[in-house]
């Protein structure tokens, strides 16, 4: 049997993940869990949020199944510590970047599909009174690892970094600037990386039926990296004749967002340009609750709803926050690890729970979230893990 290593860290991920495997259990998945220590409590107890055991788990079962964590600004992560841990020169890291870095976890994929009859798909108005509801199915392939959230940045620069910057004509802007008043992050992309995400999109745009993927960037004015996003791409792209390859500029792609999204298939970009078009795509499609992703490495694979701990929902008790995106997450590790007709069920059970349109979570109904919400007929996390089971075939 399969080992799979369940880490719901903090908050609403210890509520979603564990809904997630009673219906991979319902849809008839055998694994055996192991669980990982992940999050804010180990960062208290340990000064460290990502144990190395949950690494070494992570490395011998290669699967991970993760909900969400915690993260706090620097003071108050300090703070936060055990006191016998205080001042001992702890520094607070996200776990699941740090994840993504540790297993080099580069691509990032995030679909976003429109469930038929989710109150909150995105509908343009017709022009003659009425709506039209753009079937969204989109597919976001971020790159996860480099770019703008390589994290090589400095305020205040040291002396080596600023003299090499200063070797670029257009750095002579800032030569009045002194280094304790400058800021740099960097946005660094290498072949390697960009071809695998390129690779991965086609690949998938091939194996799902998509007949086009669109590189997202701005190659006329970020020449280098985008341009080699782009170049990259074309040459991709000739390996495949039945796809055809689009580029758009990420500032009026998020024009055409909600313009015509119908239009758009596979889409890839670098790691800052992907977190943007994604949740851009997700917003049109249910938001937070239906938002679901996957980090896959060449070894190990880690699932996880795109949303946080929403800490304001953490005591509410019965919980009323939407485990969709944490099942969906589960969705696409059973896709990965090749039980994609158990995918399939789960995710048809989901589609007809939203189509009937009976059991429905606060956010589906627009409610403001809290115990309220329940009295005003939203369902609650258990009631909706509940009604996709019985719609298990
Ligand atoms: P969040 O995603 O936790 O929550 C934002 C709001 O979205 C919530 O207050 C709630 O109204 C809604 N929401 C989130 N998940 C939902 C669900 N499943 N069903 C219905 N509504 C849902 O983001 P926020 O408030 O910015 O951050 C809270 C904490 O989570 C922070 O400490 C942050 O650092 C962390 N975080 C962790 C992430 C991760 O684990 N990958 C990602 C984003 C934030
Ligand atoms: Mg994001």
């Amino acid at each position: 049997m399969r080992t799979i290593v369940s880490m719901p860290g903090d908050g609403i991920g210890k509520t979603v993940l564990p809904e997630a495997i009673r219906v991979m259990e319902a849809a008839g998945f055998e694994a055996n869990y192991v669980h990982g220590d992940i999050g804010w409590e180990f960062w208290q107890k340990e000064g460290n949020a990502l144990p190395q055991r949950t690494i070494d788990l992570l490395e011998e079962h290669k699967i991970g199944l993760f909900g969400a964590i915690t993260s706090k600004p620097k003071a108050e992560a300090a703070k936060e510590l055990a006191p016998e841990l205080q001042d001992k020169g702890y520094v607070y890291f996200s776990p699941i970047v740090g994840l993504r870095q540790h297993f080099n976890l580069d691509i990032c994929t995030r679909p976003c599909k429109a469930f038929k009859g989710n109150p909150l798909n995105f509908i343009i108005q017709d022009g003659k009174g009425g709506f039209i509801e753009p079937p969204v199915d989109a597919v976001v392939f971020r790159q996860n690892t480099e770019g703008m959230y390589g994290g090589i940045e400095w305020t205040n620069p040291p002396k080596v970094v600023r003299d090499a910057l200063e070797t670029h004509p257009k750095m002579k802007k800032f030569a009045h600037v002194k280094s304790e008043d400058m800021a740099i992050s960097t946005r660094i992309v290498s072949r390697q990386a960009t071809e695998r995400i390129i690779r991965a999109a086609f690949e998938y745009a091939k194996k799902h039926g998509y007949s086009n993927v669109t590189v997202c960037e701005k190659p006329n004015v970020l020449r280098e990296t985008s341009g080699m996003f782009l170049t990259v791409g074309k040459e991709v792209a000739k390996e495949y004749p039945d796809i055809q390859l689009w580029d758009t500029n990420i500032d009026a792609q998020m024009m055409w967002l909600t313009k015509n999204p119908e239009t758009y298939g596979v889409i890839v970009s670098e790691n800052m340009f992907g977190d943007i078009t994604s949740d851009g795509f997700a917003g049109l499609v249910g938001g937070l609750g239906f938002a679901c992703s996957a980090n896959v490495g060449d070894e190990v694979a880690v699932f996880e709803p795109t949303h946080g701990s929403a800490p304001k929902y953490e005591e509410l008790k019965p919980s009323i926050v939407n485990p969709i995106a944490m099942i969906l997450s589960a969705c696409m590790m059973l896709d990965h690890i090749g039980e994609e007709d158990k995918a399939k069920k789960i995710r048809d059970a989901i589609a007809a729970v939203i189509e009937e349109g009976k059991v429905r979570t606060y956010d589906m109904m627009k409610l403001r979230g809290g115990p309220k919400a329940i009295e005003q007929g939203a369902a609650t996390t258990q009631q909706m893990t509940d009604a996709i089971i019985s719609k298990l075939a």
